[in-house]
């Protein structure tokens, strides 16, 4: 049964999809208290049609990446930091927080025991890691559920953009946003997602690859992407959208921000940025950034009628220089200075 999931996945082909595999790891919260937790055969949960999260969405959840280096070690990148994440949104949410340890616990564990499914460091693929936490207990009206669940389970992924380290043209909404202040935007709620398959879609049927989300009180000032931080090279400077509460506080931004300062000597701002700056002469390069996304160049964004297209539509210098240093942190190709890297 084991080796057969594992065999019927091409690890050299892999999507940014769902694979099954054989471990997940469940714990619950019931009077009170979360139990020990273990590490069970993936299967299916059963949950009342009344459970919270079925009727008002709540849940959270993180995503996180194991690599396998050349010589087959096996890292995770900065896990604490999803740990933290993770508590920081379970709060807004009304939901009893996971112990951050214990979160670190499980998703090793969750690892370890799908370890033949991570995909070799030569096909360019992760082992994708998505702790989840909803409400399961029974509601009617509106209130927090007294009964959680708390699950790690995994997937092996290729590249988020199926393009690759290849540039994606990207539609700049100005009929749909992300989030608001005051929201969810910058905890890592499920609502946070449904919310943006319909204007993801829009831009599909017209060709684009993903939506760039301006703020929802002005709509000028850029948020992010639907799934990933957005980054720009301004004046030579790299820029990011500043933290208001809106954006998602990502872990991979944090990473690109300290390798531009510290490895290239790149100047960097964070603040508002308006989208009508990106169409000006001094914006020479664009990326978006995350776990998922890894550094996803942007080839071209458009607005309304109007269309800029970045370094004849092929990856900037300095998104490919801070793509190298990220991801050979990452696969423990390089010395890791920062400390981010934890080896199981
Ligand atoms: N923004 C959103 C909406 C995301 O879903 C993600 C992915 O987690 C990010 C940004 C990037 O965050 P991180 O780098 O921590 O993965
Ligand atoms: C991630 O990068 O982990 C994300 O959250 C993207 C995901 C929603 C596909």
């Amino acid at each position: 049964m084991q080796a057969t999931k594992r065999n019927m996945i091409d690890f050299n082909n892999l999507k940014f999809d769902f694979y099954e595999t054989d471990w997940m790891f469940l714990s619950r919260y019931k009077d009170g208290k979360w139990d020990d937790g273990e590490l069970i055969p993936f299967n299916s949960i059963e949950l009342s049609p009344a459970a919270c999260i079925l009727n008002y969405g709540q849940g959270v959840f993180e995503g996180l990446k194991a690599l396998k280096s050349k010589d087959r070690r096996i890292s995770l990148f900065r896990p604490m930091k999803n740990a933290e994440r993770f508590e920081k949104s379970a709060k807004r949410l009304v939901m009893p927080p996971y112990d951050k340890q214990r979160f670190l616990d499980a998703v090793k564990k969750v690892v370890i025991a799908n370890k033949d499914f991570i995909p070799p460091y030569e096909s360019g693929g992760s082992l994708y890691i998505r702790p989840l936490l909803i409400g399961s207990g029974p509601v009617l009206g509106i209130a927090p559920a007294k009964e959680y669940i708390f699950l790690v389970f995994c997937s092996p992924v290729g590249p988020y953009f199926p393009e690759g380290f290849n540039t994606v043209n990207l539609l700049i909404s100005n009929k749909y946003t992300r989030a608001s202040p005051g929201g969810t935007g910058s905890t890592k709620t499920c609502s946070n997602y449904s919310r943006t398959m319909r204007p993801a879609l829009e831009g599909k049927k017209r060709g684009y690859d993903q939506i760039i989300y301006l703020d929802a009180v002005y709509k000028e000032y850029i948020t992010e992407v639907g799934a990933a931080n957005f980054c720009a090279i301004i004046d030579n400077k790299l820029v990011t959208p500043r933290f208001d509460g809106t954006i998602l506080e990502g872990i991979t931004v944090d990473s690109v921000l300290k390798i531009a300062e510290r490895k290239l000597g790149i100047t960097t701002e964070q603040r508002d940025i308006s989208y009508k700056e990106l169409f000006g002469d001094n914006c020479a390069e664009l990326f978006c950034t995350g776990t998922a996304a890894v550094i996803t160049p942007i080839g071209s964004i458009t607005y309304e009628k109007r269309t800029k297209t970045y370094n004849n539509n092929i990856p900037g210098p300095i998104t490919e220089k801070i793509y190298k240093i990220l991801t050979g942190i990452q696969k423990l190709d390089l010395l890791d200075e920062f400390g981010w890297t934890m080896i199981l």
